[in-house]
């Protein structure tokens, strides 16, 4: 016969009535929310925007900082803006499962971004797995019979600060990986970037407008550059890359217009460049510009199998269609 259970004594009851209030106000000083809470369904199948969209909702309209929680499992997802400002100073979101883009790349194609932080502060994104699905876009592109759109970024931050990613992957993207416009203070370490090397565009983390951009201890494979320096970076740190399959780290294209804003003090450290076409490259439009390209150090880069290791080409043309022809107008000081 089982022993009966033992009436708890008078202080235990007490004890307890005291830790579960400690518990339930320190949740309520830093909520959680789980997507499938939401509705969000991890079969991998069931469009779980709305769901997202909502819990992201309740995250942004709490007073103190808030978590997301996303958990293993499949999460279909079209195309997302998740906007700022919100009323605390951090969203801190982690992600155990694979977010999954549509299959038909016709259902994000005139979005620009498929997943996008707008306006936001102190968001952070924990571990996870970001799907573009962009194979089916690829093998159109690749096929050269044209009319293809040009597909969606996978994940885009605009005008955000304090932005930390940490363990997160990102692959198939039907376009750029990763990008950050108009963002200061961001930090990008344990990434990882995957995609075929024959993808088209597919660039791994594109940076432009933005400064105080970290990005290290990260590896990426896929069909563009590696990492895209656009105008108006300044004080950019790139320190301890994987980088190939792939075109390289390059800043530019530069000077694509008559008045852009230029890019200074960018260091590229210790970066091993395995099968990719270009090392360490600066690439400007043969065109007049006001920009330029200043106080920039790559340093302790290996090469393996690399086409160009290190090349400026100031009359870049990207398909050699319509070339300006002129001389660049940036000045590489
Ligand atoms: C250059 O950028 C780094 C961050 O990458 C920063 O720590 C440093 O202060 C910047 N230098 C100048 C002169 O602004």
């Amino acid at each position: 016969m089982a022993n009966p259970t033992p009436k708890p004594s008078p202080s235990l009851i007490i004890l307890r009535v005291i830790l579960g209030c400690w518990l339930c106000s320190s949740v309520a000083l830093g909520a959680t929310y789980n997507v499938v809470n939401f509705g969000a369904k991890s079969d991998g199948k069931t469009d779980s925007t709305k769901a997202f969209l909502n819990a992201w909702a309740k995250a942004c309209a709490s007073t103190n900082p808030a978590s997301i929680y996303v958990p293993q499992g499949k999460f279909l997802l079209k195309s997302a803006t998740f906007n700022g400002k919100c009323n605390n100073k951090g969203i801190s979101i982690t992600i155990d499962g694979t977010l999954v883009a549509p299959s038909d790349y016709r259902v994000t194609e005139n979005s620009g971004n498929w997943l996008e932080f707008e306006r936001v502060n102190g968001v952070s994104i924990h571990g996870g797995a970001l799907d573009g699905q962009g194979t089916a876009l690829w093998d159109c592109k690749n096929s050269g019979k044209g009319n293809c759109p040009s597909g969606a970024t996978t994940l885009a931050f605009t005008n955000s600060n304090n932005i930390a990613i940490g363990g997160l992957t990102s692959m198939n993207s039907q376009l750029f990986h990763i990008v950050f416009n108009g963002c200061q203070n961001v930090k990008l370490q344990g990434v990882k970037v995957l995609a075929d090397g024959n993808s088209p565009n597919t660039d791994g983390i594109h940076i432009q407008m933005s400064s105080h951009v970290a990005i290290i201890n990260s590896k990426i494979r896929t069909g563009d550059d590696c990492i895209s320096i656009g105008p108006g970076t300044t004080n950019l740190w790139i320190e301890n890359i994987a980088c190939g399959p792939g075109h390289g780290i390059s800043i530019g294209s530069l000077g694509k217009d008559l008045k852009e804003a230029g890019v200074q003090n960018v260091t590229v450290k210790t970066v091993t460049f395995t099968g990719t076409q270009n090392g360490v490259r600066i690439k400007t439009w043969g065109r007049p510009s006001n920009g330029f390209v200043r106080n920039v150090l790559f340093q302790d880069a290996i090469m393996e199998n690399v086409e160009n290791p290190v090349i400026i080409d100031q009359n870049y043309c990207s398909d050699n269609k319509g070339c300006p022809g002129q001389a660049s107008g940036v000045r590489v000081m």
